[in-house]
């Protein structure tokens, strides 16, 4: 059974994805060609081009993806002027000895490999930044950081600043799983700051034999649990993705951290069964089989203590 599901910023590439799964495709190539339609959607202010830049107005891209098949993986973290970021950390799957380039080595690599140079800065994005940085206080940027963060996070008037990214994981018709994630990451960070998306076995993880497993939200507390990974694991041994990520969610909740919880999961078996989960009511998932003839947006589970 064919499967694809991500987050419910990830239906503008669906029909990419769908399209390659019904060819017989690959999930490795159904996945980035589903997340490359995110990356180049300039009303999504959490991925790729028009996302939310850094402190300093630059956006910074990071990316990664697994091929269930080989445990192969790729990424690039503080990627400049490209968006093509879940191509580029194929290019890093496939062509290098490493895992993970950043910054500098990112932005040679992509010009190496011929994808093209862009602003990743849209007037709209530009416009949200210079009014944010306007209206936050004087001072240290870690005054700051935590003055915006208190302020805004949590209003429901500013959305744009809540966390974005897009993650998919796709099961093909031999099998195969695969999982990638791409975001510009936290609004306003500081220049240089990574979250999870390009860190493997927190962002996302696939292996064939157990199941996918991809993250959304704050990063920080996905590396902290490695999320993705232990979703996996957990199905390893035994458990249906819904409890899987009930007890991802019950370590969420129990760091003791600001916003420790606000991760979102989706994840699969190697059957294809699949689930969901936020803390946010009402947040939701999107997911299409082959034979579907348009994505199902569907309500994750929301968490709860353990
Ligand atoms: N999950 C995206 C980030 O924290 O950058």
């Amino acid at each position: 059974m064919t499967l694809l599901i991500g987050s419910a910023n990830a239906r503008v590439g669906f029909d990419d994805g769908l399209a390659i799964l019904r060819d017989g495709g690959s999930a490795i190539d159904a996945v980035i060609a589903t997340i490359r339609r995110v990356e180049a959607n300039p009303d999504d202010h959490s991925v790729g081009y028009g996302g939310l830049p850094n402190l300093l107005g630059d956006v910074e891209l990071d990316a990664s993806l697994m091929d269930g098949r080989t445990l192969a993986t790729g990424a690039v973290a503080a990627l400049k002027n490209h968006q093509d970021a879940i191509d580029l950390a194929r290019t890093v799957m496939d062509t290098l000895p490493h895992v993970l380039i950043v910054g500098d080595g990112a932005r040679m690599l992509a010009a190496e490999s011929g994808l093209p140079e862009r602003n990743l800065l849209t007037p709209e994005a530009e416009a949200i930044w210079r009014a944010r940085m306007a209206d936050g206080a004087e001072g240290a940027y870690q005054r700051r950081m935590r003055e915006l963060a208190a302020r805004l996070s949590r209003d429901p008037e500013r959305p744009l600043d809540a966390h974005g990214t897009v993650n998919v994981i796709a099961r093909d018709r031999e099998g195969n799983l695969a999982s990638g994630v791409s975001t510009s990451g936290w609004a306003w960070k500081y220049p240089g700051r990574v979250g999870d998306s390009p860190i493997i076995g927190a962002g996302n993880y696939a292996d064939n034999r157990w199941g996918a497993a991809a993250c959304t939200g704050r990063g920080a507390m996905a590396r902290r649990l490695r999320t993705a990974h232990s979703v996996v694991i957990a199905t390893r041994f035994g458990l249906s993705p819904d409890d899987a990520l009930t007890v991802a969610g019950q370590d969420l909740l129990a760091l003791d951290a600001p916003y420790a919880s606000d991760v979102n999961i989706v994840a699969i078996d190697r059957d294809g069964n699949h689930g969901a989960i936020s803390k946010v009511p009402g947040k939701t998932c999107v997911f299409q089989r082959e034979e579907m003839p348009s994505f199902v947006e569907r309500k994750r589970r929301v968490m709860t203590a353990g």
